[in-house]
């Protein structure tokens, strides 16, 4: 099988040109993919260094190919970002000057029918991003009970269907294992009413759930997001690019509590820098990017700055 590499990177020039790089700076891009983010920050370094994290192993030999053409100021840590603490520790490296999140799949994750991510695309039930775990999709669809995995995909893909849904996948497993991904749509689309099916791909929410409770997307965000607040210098950067709602209400939390004042309600003070960041935007994307890149339609970009 031929693998794709083939990926676009979203909000490229607002996301690198939020971390307001300095050429000697040391910067992380905590989601590397097909390192887009990565390149642009790279090109812009001299003596400075980037610190790029993926836990797909295929991001890092591709990426690793791609940026040692630019320049060997750069160093790949194939590594959950929810470690990015303690990956640093061992780089001996104390502080950072910015960091950046693409949160969720790469297009080659989604486009290789064998990493199983695809509803569109036969393959096996897999779903790692991290090729080296063992829990997979498959194992959740088929030994998880009733309760957890109806919350699973209540919870994380907002599905209103998640107990019927559930339901059938239970009855399912009981005659025989589920163990590919059109097997899996087959099962959803059976219990999906037909005017509902005319509006979204039945499976979508019920893949996306499967995918972030396999990977721990949710848990692994918020870990990092507040070990790089203890990380980052001032006038540092956290820019956040988010794709849905479950993300998205993690990182605005964090971003709340991080710009909240410290100081104590109704102090007769004018102006109260205590809150340790600042917000300085929100931002969605351009509808001339979606028409390039559909897969961009819901990306948020969310930017606070250390004070
Ligand atoms: C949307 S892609 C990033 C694309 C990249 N910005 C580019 O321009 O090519 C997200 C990448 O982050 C990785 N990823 C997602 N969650 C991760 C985590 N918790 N730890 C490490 N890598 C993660 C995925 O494996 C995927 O390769």
């Amino acid at each position: 099988m031929i693998e794709s590499n083939f990926h676009i990177s979203v909000m490229l020039k607002q996301l690198v040109g939020a971390l307001q790089i300095k050429e000697n700076g040391i910067y992380v891009d905590a989601t590397l993919g097909r390192a887009g983010h990565s390149q642009l920050i790279l090109e812009k370094l001299t003596t400075g260094t980037l610190i790029a994290f993926d836990k797909d192993e295929t991001a890092i030999k591709y990426s690793q190919d791609k940026l040692s053409k630019i320049n060997q100021q750069f160093i790949l840590v194939k590594d959950d970002f929810a470690n990015l603490e303690n990956a640093l520790r061992k780089l001996n490296i104390p502080k950072i000057d910015g960091i950046i999140y693409d949160l969720g799949v790469s297009s080659p994750q989604l486009d290789n029918s064998d990493r199983g991510f695809s509803f569109h695309r036969d393959g096996p039930l897999d779903m790692r991003m991290d090729q080296g775990q063992s829990l997979t999709a498959a194992d959740i669809v088929n030994n998880y009970p009733f309760e957890e995995l109806s919350k699973i995909i209540y919870r994380y893909g907002d599905e209103k269907l998640a107990k019927k849904i559930t339901r059938k996948i239970i009855e399912v497993r009981e005659t025989k294992p589920i163990t590919t991904t059109l097997a899996l749509v087959e099962i959803i689309k059976s219990v999906y009413p037909a005017k509902l099916a005319r509006l979204k791909h039945p499976a979508r929410k019920t893949f996306q759930a499967l995918r972030i409770a396999v990977n721990n997307e949710l848990g692994a965000i918020e870990d990092s997001l507040n070990q790089a607040s203890k990380l980052i210098n001032p006038q540092g950067r956290i820019c956040v690019i988010s794709f849905h709602s479950g993300e998205d209400r993690i990182v605005k939390k964090i971003f709340a509590d991080l710009t909240k004042s410290l100081l104590p309600a109704r102090l007769p003070i004018k102006f109260d820098d205590s809150a340790p960041f600042i917000n300085i935007s929100i931002k969605k994307v351009l509808n001339s990017e979606v028409k390039d890149n559909l897969r961009s339609r819901s990306a948020k970009l969310r930017i606070v700055e250390k004070r």
